[in-house]
This record gives structure tokens, sequence and C-alpha cells, in this order.
């Protein structure tokens, strides 16, 4: 049996999400994969922070959260660490990043990650700043200290469309990628099919929990343009950045524009497209007219999509979740045990 000690670096939806699979699926994963996760810390700036070398009750933490927003009612030998204390100090194995971030400076998440890496410590991660930013410098970083990375869940949550890519249809040679890899305006848009205002649609997305804390960076393309950033980069090994990407929001689209075009039985989807090329790829984000036979069409609501157009395979497409706090918590999930695999030679 393997066990590992995690500490989360953030303790907001995606963490309670792990917490949550890991409380009700310890048993079974330790039965079936031959691995057990402790969590040993939790760090997160608002909830406080705790820590117990010997593992801390999942049930405990879970509850203090819902009970008082915070870390309070936790018994732990060790309180008030703050993340750079946790991930240097600690004695876990793995740094789950699950802080925050943005997409241009990638903090505080880049700074955790580097320095969980330069610890020799696993990062498993869903923040895309650090990794949509500086991809290139933390892969170097990890195989120089001998640890893994995992970013699985910074594209399209926990629907492996990172590793069905970069290791299952590496031989079929992807040559196009084109996606919904935006939920909230995926549902910003279904919803003005019904000819609500795109106000009302966006407030919606909101109340639901899908938009990031700031919906600019949703409405706008910046988060699909994050997401087109990590594919070239992982799948297509070119390290194009994020100023590469010419972005169009949906914020110009009116009700009127939406419906007009059912008759012709297309819809309105914020695409992402990656196209390789002789020097490299070219990238963009913008509002494309989608017809009916493409199996973009149908995906509706908060649900994401990917087409990948390879030379041995054609086209493929995997439809699933793109955000949600188990959705996102179980890519956690899948790194790990991909690492887990890794270590052990399973
Ligand atoms: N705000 C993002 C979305 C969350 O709407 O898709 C997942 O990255």
């Amino acid at each position: 049996m393997n066990t590992y000690r995690l500490a989360l670096i953030g303790f907001g939806n995606v963490g309670q999400g792990l917490a949550k699979i890991l409380l009700n699926r310890g048993s079974w994963l330790k039965n079936h994969f031959d691995a057990k996760f402790l969590i040993v810390a939790v760090s997160d700036l608002h909830k406080g922070s705790c820590y117990d070398p010997d593992g801390l009750s999942i049930s405990e933490l879970l509850e203090s959260v819902d009970n008082t927003n915070g870390l309070e009612e936790v018994a732990a030998p060790q309180l008030g660490w703050n993340s750079l204390q946790t991930i240097r100090e600690s004695n876990a194995d793995f740094i789950i990043e699950i802080s925050y971030t943005d997409l241009e400076t990638g903090e505080p998440a880049l700074t955790h990650t580097r320095a969980a890496l330069q610890s020799g410590k696993h990062v498993v991660t869903t923040n895309k700043g650090p990794i949509a930013l500086y991809f290139p410098e933390l892969i170097d970083l990890a195989r120089k200290h001998n640890v893994e990375i995992g970013v699985e869940g910074t594209v399209m949550s926990g629907t492996p469309v990172l590793r069905v890519g970069m290791d299952i249809m590496e031989g079929a040679v992807i040559t196009r990628l084109k996606g919904i890899f935006n939920g909230t305006t995926n549902y910003i848009l279904t919803q003005m099919e019904t000819g609500i205002s795109y106000n009302e649609a966006l407030l919606k997305a909101q109340t639901l929990g899908y938009a990031e804390a700031n919906p600019d960076g949703d409405v706008q393309g910046h988060d699909a343009a994050g997401k087109v950033v990590i594919l070239a980069n992982l799948l297509l090994n070119i390290p194009l950045r994020m100023r590469d990407v010419p972005c169009r929001g949906i914020t110009h689209l009116t009700p009127e524009d939406i419906i007009s075009v059912s008759k012709s039985k297309e819809r309105w989807k914020l695409i992402g497209t990656l196209d390789k090329t002789d020097n490299g790829c070219d990238a963009r984000v913008q509002p494309e007219l989608v017809p009916h036979n493409h199996p973009l069409y149908s995906v509706s609501g908060v649900t994401n999509a990917i087409t990948y157009t390879t030379e041995l395979l054609g086209d493929v497409t995997l439809i699933g979740p793109g955000a949600g706090r188990i959705e996102t918590g179980y890519a956690l999930l899948e790194d790990m045990l991909a690492i887990h695999r890794n270590q052990s030679g399973t």
C-alpha cells in the first residue's frame, strides 16, 4: 500500500470537492488502487490553516467549513501556517495547488507551484494561470527536482482531454483542434436562445457559480484563450503565449443575433481553435456560427467539448463537464492516481 500525504493550498469549491471524494471513496481507492491519500494540511487565505503530520479528519474539515466558513473547528497540532510555510515545512508529498490566480501574472498560484517543485513535492493543480503563462519553466523545474506536475483540471475540469490528447492519441497525430472551452459563455448563449437578455443570462451563470470571480475573463474570451494556450503547449509542444491568441468574446452578441440564426440551423458558440502550421500554429478564440451537423452544435449549457482532427483517426470529439465542484475535484484525483501509477510502477 502506498500512502500519499496531501497539502491543499486553497479550500474553496474545488478543494472541498476533492475532500468529499476522498471521504466517500477513500476505502474504495485503497482497495482498488492500493493507494491511501491523507490530507495532512489545508491552508486557505480566508478560511485559515491547519496541519497534522499524521492526517486531518476530512469530515471535520468539511463540517467546519459548512458551519463557520473557516477551519476553526478542526483539531490539529499546528494552526496558522501560511501557504508557503505549509508547502515548504509540511511532510506532504503532494501539493494540491487550488488557491486562486489570474492570466496576467499567474499569482499567487505561480509562487506556490514554484516553491512546491523546488521543495521536491509533486504538484497537482487546476489553476490555469501558472500553466498558461509558465508551463515550459515549470515542467523543467519539475524534471530538475525529480517530481511530477499534474494539470488535467486546467482544461475541461475532469473530462480527460489533456491525457487523451497527449498520451492516447499521440500516435494519431493531432493537426487541429476546436472546442467550447468556457462553460459560462456557453451557458449564456444557450440561455439567450430562449429570448432572455445577455445581462439576465450572465447573472444566472454567476448565481450558479459557473463564472470566474471576475466574469470579464469568461465573457471576453480570455479564460478560453488560456485553455487554448495550455492545449498548444501540452498537446502540440508549441510554446504559445497568451498574446499569440487573438481573442473576441461574446459581449457584442444580441438576443436577435442569436435567435435569427436558428432558421438556418446554426448556433453561435464561443470557439477556441488551434491549427498546426509548418512554423508552429494559428490560434484564436471568437464566436463562430456552428452548423447543425457539427458535433459542437448540440453542446448546450455549461457543458464543454473538444474536437480533435487527427491524421490517422479523422475527427474525435469529447464532450463533458468543464467546471463544477466534484467534476474539478475529480480532475485532481485523476492526476494523483496517474502519479501514483508512475511512482509505484503499476
Ligand atoms: N469560469 C470557467 C468556465 C470555469 O465558465 O468555464 C472553468 O475554467
